[in-house]
């Protein structure tokens, strides 16, 4: 089984995701948590091009290409063999986080985006995409206390981003609704662990 976790900066995924993977081990599956851009070498290294603050000129399609290329990496090295093993796969950030940062935030357009990508993928999708989602002023006032200081002016201008890449999920959410589950991220952390938690039980059954 493959599983993707999306949603903005602060909503808690990559927290919530280890204790998630650590309580399925206990129950003796077999999980590998990895996570995009990145995830093995190659694609570590594709990510330091995309998320390099100097790289101020990157063109839009050259950032949506890159983030294809290091998905294509890291679904040939690491994906598809593990789950062939039968392992659970989680992935902490895949598709639809182009859809929504390229396609809706930057403006490329999620059918464009989707193209892009159908190389990497080959038109291969997570069996399931748990979407947690927050208010981008709660999301950018958590990373802000994580780093002991206030929400800044540049915060601010972003949000209007973070609001983009929010609605863009929620509607890829309705897009592609066998596939999503929305977690609501809002809620306290303990909670939130339930809630991924029982949604990935959930789809194992089915
Ligand atoms: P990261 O530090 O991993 O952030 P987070 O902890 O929020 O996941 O950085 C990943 C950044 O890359 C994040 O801002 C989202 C962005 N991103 C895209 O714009 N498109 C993509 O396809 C992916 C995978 C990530």
């Amino acid at each position: 089984m493959f599983v993707t976790v999306e949603g903005p900066e602060g909503s808690g995924k990559s927290s919530v995701m280890k204790r998630v993977a650590e309580r399925l081990q206990k129950e003796g599956f077999d999980v590998v948590l990895t996570r995009e851009p990145g995830g093995t070498p190659i694609a570590e290294q594709i990510r330091e091009v995309i998320l390099n603050k100097e790289n101020t000129k990157m063109d839009k399609i050259t950032e949506a290409l890159l983030y294809a290329a290091s998905r294509r990496q890291h679904l040939v090295e690491k994906v598809w063999p593990l789950t062939k093993e039968g392992k659970l796969v989680i992935s902490d950030r895949f598709l639809d986080s182009s859809l929504a940062y390229q396609g809706g935030a930057r403006g490329i357009g999620i059918d464009k985006v989707l193209e892009i990508n159908m190389a990497a993928t080959e038109g291969y999708y997570p069996d399931l995409t748990l979407l947690f989602d927050v208010a981008p002023e709660v999301g950018l006032a958590r990373i802000a206390a994580n780093k002991g200081r206030e929400v800044n002016r540049l915060d601010l201008e972003k949000i209007e981003f973070h609001r983009e890449v929010r609605q863009t999920f929620l509607d890829l959410a309705q897009r592609f609704k066998d596939r999503f589950v929305i977690i609501d991220a809002s809620q306290p952390f303990e909670k939130v662990i339930e809630d991924a938690y029982k949604a990935i039980k959930d789809r194992m059954v089915k």
